[in-house]
């Protein structure tokens, strides 16, 4: 019996980065997945490997499409018969000066990152509430917790998911259901390149200053998630989970 065999898990930006990982690491534990993401991302090249491992439905919407995501979480229900698990990693990460920042720019950060969040969350808690419980993983960063130059949308919706996390795990406590989050630091995604390869993120920098060395793999982070969801994890809500090789321990220079 493998550890979240035939869990019905939802797992949201999972055509790419960690949601990748993680619908990669519960399809490899049994579990029966539901994959979310943007209309024109590569759901479709994930398939093969994950479909061998057991049954997947993917769905191409954006997770600030509040009707589609309802749509979307009542066909899981239609699917599997529930919704035991959700991953939310849909994000977006802009970089830019925050005297220079269009209202734009930061209304679409907050919209995907906070409210998406949001939005598949209380699709999922609502039928999670009449059926026993279920787990909730959101995916802050170690910018949910410190500012950052040049990252104002995104760290403060990176906070804003912390509190929305430790909210929710107080309201849908009495539900059953758990809402963590885990906490990475800079991790090999294609998010990441995508900064790397724009000059604007200096791997070496971020190596030094993380007490381990190294950036994490997308890989850790789906480890976490995968404990956060599972029965060992039990009696864990609104943790804040951190993958981030002592980032946010380091109060010093390295
Ligand atoms: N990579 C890092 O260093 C890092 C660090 C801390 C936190 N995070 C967080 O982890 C999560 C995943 O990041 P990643 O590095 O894997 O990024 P990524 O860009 O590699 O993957 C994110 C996925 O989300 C999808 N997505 C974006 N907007 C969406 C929307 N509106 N609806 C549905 N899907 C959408 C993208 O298409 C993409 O496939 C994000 O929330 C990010 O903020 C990443």
């Amino acid at each position: 019996m493998k550890r979240h065999q035939d869990k019905r898990i939802l797992v949201t930006g999972a055509a790419g980065g960690i949601g990748l990982a993680t619908a990669r690491f519960f399809a490899r534990e049994g579990a029966r997945l539901y994959l979310v993401d943007l209309p024109g991302s590569p759901l479709e090249a994930s398939v093969p490997d994950l479909a061998q491992a057991g049954d997947v439905v993917l769905r191409h919407l954006s997770v600030t499409d509040e009707a589609a995501v309802k749509e979307a979480v009542d066909d899981m229900i239609g699917c599997y018969g529930g919704i035991d698990a959700v991953v939310n990693s849909a994000g977006v990460v802009v970089v830019e000066p925050a005297l220079e920042g269009s209202i734009e720019t930061f209304r679409r950060v907050l919209d995907i990152n906070l409210t998406g969040t949001w939005i598949v969350s209380q699709a999922a808690a609502r039928h999670m509430a009449v059926n026993g419980g279920g787990a909730i993983v959101n995916i802050s960063s170690v910018y949910g917790f410190q500012g950052a130059p040049n990252r104002t949308a995104y760290c403060a919706s990176k906070g804003a998911v912390v509190a929305l996390t430790d909210s929710l795990a107080v309201e849908w406590g009495p539900l059953n259901i758990r809402v963590n989050s885990v906490v990475p630091t800079g991790t090999r995604t294609p998010m990441v390149q995508g900064l790397i390869d724009r000059g604007i993120y200096n791997v070496d920098a971020v190596s030094r200053r993380t007490p381990l060395r190294r950036l994490a793999e997308p890989e850790e982070v789906a480890a976490a998630c995968g404990f956060l969801v599972g029965q060992e994890a039990g009696m864990v809500t609104g943790h804040h989970l951190r993958v981030d090789g002592g980032w946010l321990a380091n109060g010093y220079l390295m």
